[in-house]
């Protein structure tokens, strides 16, 4: 089965062609739109993907030599609402006009799922860690579908966090990138920042408030604590700054995969989604004493191609959407 695949839930317009063997195109147009403002500007989002949405899925078949697909899928949310509405659209819109099924993906099972693209990909059960702008949450995947959550941030996710630190040392966006390749040259016990461990809290309290589980991370207190240094001492150099705030993020995320594969048992470990493009990150998981399958860089922040090959699973185990389904601003691989 080949399938098309279309990725539009942020600021990436994507679209990618997968079959059996493997991938056989991969489209990804990044916005520009968004740098002058310092972030993504939804509406802005929106239209972007409207008018570049035909050309980039047009190259993604043309680049597969493909002129008709045997399926469609596309992300069906979490995201920008404007944004996911365009993808979702076109995807029914094309499965509709060529009469072929279609299949309306989670983009953080899209994420969850992308190590296992590769021949020598985790197989279940496994850890994964997905580590993007909007989420940092950690699963037990037990097989297509079947995800538990084992702990997720109560506030800011890592991506964020990342984003909002760039932002204060005057980096620009997106700040990801720029945080990891200034921390090269810096000193990650320059500057003293907390590993922030959130109190656990059962799972209802008399205040109706929601549990936090023992595994649960938080970042906001770690970017509150760089602005405080920041401002407390305007000589540190902001190299020291970025490598000591991701030696705090990457601590975090080590102590949380390295607990939860000793509580469940499970070795297999896989990190996903924008910030596992990180390199510290990336050295110090494959450096563990657990199975750690890394996507490559590029299917690490936003594609088509994991969402194609999240969907094609689906679609091979007899799944099928109608095309009244509707875009989603938030929900969790969790309750699929
Ligand atoms: O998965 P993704 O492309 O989009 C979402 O679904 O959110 O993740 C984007 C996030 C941004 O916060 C970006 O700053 C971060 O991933 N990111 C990185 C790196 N590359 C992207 N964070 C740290 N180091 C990187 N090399
Ligand atoms: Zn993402």
């Amino acid at each position: 089965m080949i399938v098309l695949g279309i990725e539009t839930s942020c600021d990436e317009t994507a679209a990618s062609v997968v079959g059996p063997g493997g991938v056989l195109s991969d489209v990804v147009h990044t916005q520009e739109v968004h740098v002058a403002y310092g972030g993504v500007v939804p509406e802005l989002a929106g239209r972007a993907h409207a008018d570049k949405i035909v050309t980039t899925v047009q190259a993604a078949l043309d680049r597969a030599g493909i002129t008709k697909p045997d399926a469609v899928v596309a992300t069906q949310g979490p995201g920008l609402i404007g944004a996911v509405l365009v993808g979702l659209c076109f995807g029914k819109a094309a499965a509709a006009a060529w009469d072929v099924p279609f299949v309306g993906v989670n983009h953080l099972e899209g994420h969850l799922l992308s190590a296992t693209m590769a021949s020598d990909g985790p197989d279940f059960p496994f850890l994964s860690l997905v580590v993007s702008g909007g989420h940092t949450t950690l699963y037990l995947a037990r097989g297509v579908g079947d995800y538990e959550v084992l702990a997720e941030t109560v506030d800011d996710a890592a991506g964020e966090a990342y984003d909002k630190v760039a932002r204060m040392l005057g980096l620009g966006y997106p700040g990801g990138p720029k945080v990891d390749a200034l921390a090269q040259s810096g000193n990650p016990a320059g500057v003293a920042l907390p590993r922030p461990q959130p109190k656990v809290r059962p799972p209802r309290t008399p205040a109706g408030r929601s549990g936090i589980r023992a595994l649960d991370m938080s970042f906001s207190g770690l970017k509150t604590a760089v602005r405080s240094a920041l401002e407390a001492d305007r000589s540190l150099r902001p190299e020291d700054v970025a490598a000591s705030f991701q030696a705090a993020v990457v601590d975090v995320l080590v102590d949380r995969v390295t607990r939860a594969a000793s509580e469940t048992g499970v070795s297999r470990l896989t990190v996903a989604g924008g910030v596992a493009a990180n390199s510290h990150l990336r050295e110090r998981m494959l450096a563990l004493d657990l199975h750690c399958t890394l996507p490559p860089v590029s299917r690490c922040t936003d594609n088509a191609a994991m969402i194609a090959h999240a969907g094609r699973l689906r679609l091979v185990a007899g799944q099928r959407d109608p095309l009244g389904v509707a875009a989603r601003a938030q929900w969790t691989p969790g309750t699929l």
